[in-house]
């Protein structure tokens, strides 16, 4: 069977095919350096360029794989959670393309494929324990099956990557800035600034970031007014700053381990876990507990279609699809899985 995915949740415009589980054509279209000048992602501007980006990238993934439209046997678009206008683009698209070819589509959860992304590398193991950190979320779930995840803990506030994000616009990074804090963090060394382990003197499995965004930004604005040489000390910074962040994810995650000891597997999912130092703690937890751990190749942390199409490509598979009706859903509200199913 083959699949195609479709992502426009955010500043990404991708495509990607997936034939029986295995990738086979993927493209993707950066918005970053257009929204770098904002200090974030400006939702008109994204859709913008998502209308824009779509169609060519469609028309380049057909020709570099060597597939005719025809060739596609079911559609799977991220129906949410995004920005409205972004989701839209890639959602009228999908629909256009399953009517005119006159396929199944599914509207696939973004946070659900960021989940499953790790397939696309090796076998996923059910049950597993499945850590969420991207830019706009962070999330602790128990995962039974492709179509069954349990949510534990999530963030009440800010997500891991904001943290990243906010204070890498205050050291005059460009956005996003996770991967440029993980840089500067690897020449750095970690006892050289105190940050806060947030929101762990509880015993639910959520998280809050605020606090720590808050701590870190005015610990550089006191540090660096004080301290003329601060440039020096940029990779000491950003080394405190993940290891606060990793810390916190570590210890949330082996409580959620010790509530859930029956699962088989850790699973890391979304942009943050690119971050080395993060995907090193969590990949010890697993070890030190028996555990398999399961994490996206770094291309595919970030958003991407391929996570789509591969979602897609197992829903499909279990025999799921919705009708041409279905909604999107911008951030903040829940995505009902309204899939119909069809009889095996
Ligand atoms: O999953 P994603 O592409 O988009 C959302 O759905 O939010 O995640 C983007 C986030 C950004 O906050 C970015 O700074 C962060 O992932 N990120 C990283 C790294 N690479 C990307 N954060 C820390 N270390 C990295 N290496
Ligand atoms: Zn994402």
């Amino acid at each position: 069977m083959l699949c195609l995915g479709i992502e426009t949740s955010c500043d990404e415009t991708s495509l990607a095919l997936v034939r029986d589980g295995v990738l086979t054509g993927h493209t993707l279209a950066s918005q970053a350096p257009a929204h770098a000048v904002f200090g974030g992602v400006v939702p008109e501007l994204a859709s913008r360029e998502h209308y824009r980006f779509i169609g060519p990238l469609f028309d380049e993934l057909l020709e570099r794989s060597g597939t005719s439209p025809e060739m596609i046997d079911v559609i799977a678009v991220a129906r949410g959670p995004g920005l409205l206008g972004s989701l839209l683009v890639g959602n009228a698209f999908a629909k256009g393309l399953a009517l005119g070819l006159n396929r199944p589509i599914l509207g696939v959860n973004h946070l659900v494929a960021h989940l499953l992304a790790a397939g696309l590398a090796q076998p996923l193991e059910f049950p597993g324990l499945g850590l969420l950190i991207s830019g706009g979320h962070t999330r602790l779930y128990r995962l039974n099956s492709p179509a069954d995840m349990l949510l534990l803990g999530r963030s009440l506030d800010d997500a891991a990557g904001e943290v990243f994000d906010k204070v890498g616009v205050e050291l005059g990074f460009s956005y996003p800035a996770g991967k440029m804090i993980d840089a500067c963090a690897r020449i750095g060394k970690a006892d050289k600034f105190t940050l806060p382990r947030p929101y762990l003197d509880n015993d639910n499995l959520d998280f809050s970031f605020s606090g720590l965004k808050t701590a870190a930004v005015n610990t550089l604005r006191a540090v660096r007014q004080a301290d003329p040489d601060f440039r020096q000390k940029i990779g000491d910074f950003c080394r405190s700053l993940e290891e606060a962040i990793a810390d916190t994810l570590y210890e949330k995650t082996r409580r959620a381990l010790r509530e859930n000891s029956d699962i088989t597997s850790i699973w890391l999912a979304g942009g943050v876990a690119a971050n080395s130092l993060i995907r090193g703690k969590i990949e010890t937890l697993a070890v030190e507990n028996g555990k398999k751990f399961l994490a996206p190749k770094l291309e595919y942390c970030v958003d991407n279609a391929a996570m789509i199409a591969y979602a897609g490509w197992l829903l499909a598979d279990s025999g799921y699809s919705h009708k041409l009706g279905f909604t999107i859903i911008p951030r903040g509200r829940k995505i009902p899985f309204d899939f119909v199913k069809m009889p095996s």
